[in-house]
């Protein structure tokens, strides 16, 4: 597909013209030291220390690698051992007809501390898998390094004010850095799950008055304090994608943790923590956060500050990352307003990313997010992009400018699927871009021609729907267990009123199927074609262990989709489970009677829920293991700053089953 350059287009908006570096993979890691050249030989490496000086070693003078006068053992680099360099040059047959070596060689018994083990290759980086390693290091980071962005900066330090991409990485060493408000890297950084070898690195370069410098470093490495470095480079910044940074890290290790870090005039950001997906068979365990709509005036974020803290691989993030409305009052005070160009649309992402709930969680766990309405303006569909398509434009551009994800195709594609190992595959759908305009919800009654039941109305487009169910039957053909779809607007349906019963047809035969009043045709319910065709496939192709984690209602439901839940005896494929909302409201603002009241009422709803909670905010949590799937709904009060989240119910469905057991707490 041709690479457009315009960067207003909505549709034409590639990583490269929109100022990214999207293939930076550097061959090999750099020393943190001044080391031999490459060749045969091998040395250990000596790092820097902050102690009192100590002697060094020789120094290498001769580009060419001494040879062995006795010739007795000819070195090959097949000869190599798979062991150290420092068990090797200690077998050196030759040492002692070689002067220069033997004298390195007294040097470095004199002062085994201060030789380190050079670093690795990417290609040969010790893995940083789960286990009880993995484990470890995952909490030694939430202590050391990011229990917060305050936390992190402990790690920061300001080095020399050199931009080098050579000069040595010396942010654990230093004193703190410029995270928080203020700084250089005041939007924090943020990473993208993206594939087995590749992840998304993203952070803001800007002074307080709005310049920036030119180019920044970025590095990733095994450890939380950036010693063991396995990739490094340096990027411009670019003041037409706002100063935003976005890199595409390659030449990773599957299935393997990893810390990054940017440094620009000297200062260096927060060390974030990041992931690649497994790959091949396994692994036995995903665990995932699922959260959507963070209204900034509504609450603070204090899920994302318990968010932070959960031992998650990934956070898939459903939309309503920024809300386009403003001065509606609240907790907060939204200092942008409406938005409708692309600096509000920036100012927005600016104002959302100073919060360090938001920073802590974004440096704690890669996001796979996608969008909702509010990225752009509320309910919208494609004939609303046709209809305003500057504001449009503007919206979309800063979406991909802030977020941690490469565009798909060079367009404003973001549906997209990951799979982990053959454990799960994850779905990201677009529920906005490609949709048929809204209805009105209570049209649904008495006319079999209405629009919300019209055969061939889409809220996928014909496109993603044709990938997801390609993708789903690709999945369970390749025998990947859980498929789950990031779903950002509710799928089961919300029927206020049943109209689809026998008695009644008898008198109106008229009657769609399905018919009935509904809450809310801006989800799946506008749809309903769409939907029993998805529903349909399931069973049709046999596709089991599907979850929906969905967004966009401010709200916890969970409930089991049927391929017709008109009818009773119809089999059961699949489970949806709405996350609720990080702040946004619903009932929680009406008196608590009364939102009571309501809840009360959805009991009546058919198909029936399993469970519904329309007051409370969090997030939700699954873990997927060969065995079974078990989702949490995490709450917490978003209108007191210090809070905690406990968990409010757990849902188990088991491999091969659609049964729910709840557990309320
Ligand atoms: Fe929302």
């Amino acid at each position: 597909m041709p690479r457009p350059t315009d960067p207003t287009s909505t549709r034409h908006m590639c990583c490269r013209s929109a100022g990214y570096t999207t293939a930076a993979r550097p061959s090999k890691p750099r020393h943190t030291w001044p080391h031999p050249p490459a060749g045969r030989w091998r040395i250990p490496c000596i790092t820097p220390s902050s102690g009192p000086p100590r002697r060094r070693p020789p120094r290498w003078t001769s580009r060419s690698a001494p040879t062995c006068p006795t010739g007795a053992r000819p070195w090959r680099s097949s000869s190599i051992p798979a062991t150290s360099a420092r068990s090797f040059t200690r077998s050196w047959p030759c040492r002692s007809s070689n002067r220069w070596q033997a004298a390195r060689h007294r040097w470095w018994r004199r002062h085994p501390s201060s030789c380190r083990r050079r670093p690795s290759r990417v290609s040969g980086t010790t893995p940083y898998h789960d286990g009880p390693e993995g484990h470890m290091r995952r909490r030694e980071f939430f202590k050391v390094g990011a229990g917060g962005v305050g936390a992190a900066a402990v790690l920061g330090g300001v080095g020399s004010g050199s931009d080098a991409a050579a000069e040595p990485w010396t942010a654990a060493r230093g004193v703190p850095s410029s995270a928080g408000s203020g700084g250089l890297f005041a939007s924090g950084v943020v990473s993208g799950l993206h594939s087995s070898t590749e992840v998304v690195l993203w952070t803001r370069v800007a002074r307080s008055d709005g310049t920036a410098p030119t180019s920044a470093d970025w590095a990733v490495a095994t450890d939380p304090r950036m010693h063991r470095i396995v990739a490094r480079g340096t990027t411009t910044v670019n003041p037409a994608v706002d100063n935003t940074v976005k890199i595409l890290v390659g030449r990773l290790r599957p299935g393997s943790t990893y810390f990054f870090q940017f440094r620009a005039d000297g200062h260096y950001s927060p060390v974030g923590r990041t992931r690649t997906v497994p790959s091949g068979t396994g692994p036995q365990r995903l665990r995932l956060g699922f959260c959507s709509c963070q209204h900034w005036e509504a609450g603070y974020y204090t899920a994302h500050r318990s968010l932070a803290e959960e031992d998650i691989d990934a956070v898939v993030h459903l939309g309503d990352y920024i809300y386009e409305s403003g001065g509606s009052g609240g907790i907060r005070l939204d200092t942008v307003g409406s938005a409708s160009t692309l600096e509000d649309y920036r100012a927005k992402y600016r104002m959302y990313r100073s919060d360090a709930a938001l920073q802590a969680v974004h440096a704690n766990h890669p996001f796979l997010p996608v969008w909702d309405d509010h990225e752009f303006r509320d309910n919208y569909s494609k004939s609303s992009l046709a209809a305003d398509p500057a504001r449009a434009a503007a919206a979309y551009q800063a979406w991909f400018e802030y977020m941690p994800v490469m565009p798909v195709d060079g367009t404003t594609r973001v549906y997209r699927s990951i799979r982990w190992g053959t454990l799960a595959e994850i779905f990201v759908l677009d529920s906005r871009q490609y949709r048929d305009y809204e209805v009105e919800s209570l049209a649904n009654f008495g006319d079999p021609g209405i629009e919300m039941t019209r055969e061939g109305r889409t809220l996928l487009g014909e496109a993603q729907r044709n990938w997801l169910l390609t993708g789903l039957e690709a999945a369970e053909r390749d025998n990947i267990c859980w498929k789950v779809v990031g779903n950002p607007v509710m799928i089961h349906p919300a029927r206020a009123i049943d109209l689809d019963e026998p008695s009644i047809r008898a008198l109106l035969p008229e009657l769609p199927d399905h018919a009935g009043i509904y809450i809310n045709s801006d989800q799946w319910d506008g749809f309903q074609w769409e939907r029993d065709l998805l529903l349909a496939h399931l069973h049709s192709e046999g596709i089991d262990n599907v979850v929906f984690l969905t967004g966009d209602i401010h709200s916890f439901w969970q409930a089991t989709l049927s391929v017709d839940y008109d009818d009773e005896t119809s089999p059961r494929v699949a489970n949806e489970f709405v996350g609720g909302s990080i702040t946004s409201h619903a009932l929680d603002i009406l008196d608590p009677g009364l939102a009571e009241f309501i809840q009360r009422l959805i009991a009546i709803f058919r198909p029936p829920f399993n469970f519904v909670d329309l007051v409370r905010k969090g997030y939700g949590l699954i873990e997927m293991t060969p065995d079974r799937a078990v989702v949490d709904f995490k709450v917490v009060d978003t209108q007191t700053f210090e809070a905690a989240a406990s968990t409010a119910a757990r849902f188990t469905v088991a491999n091969g089953s659609t049964d729910v057991l709840t557990e309320l707490f």
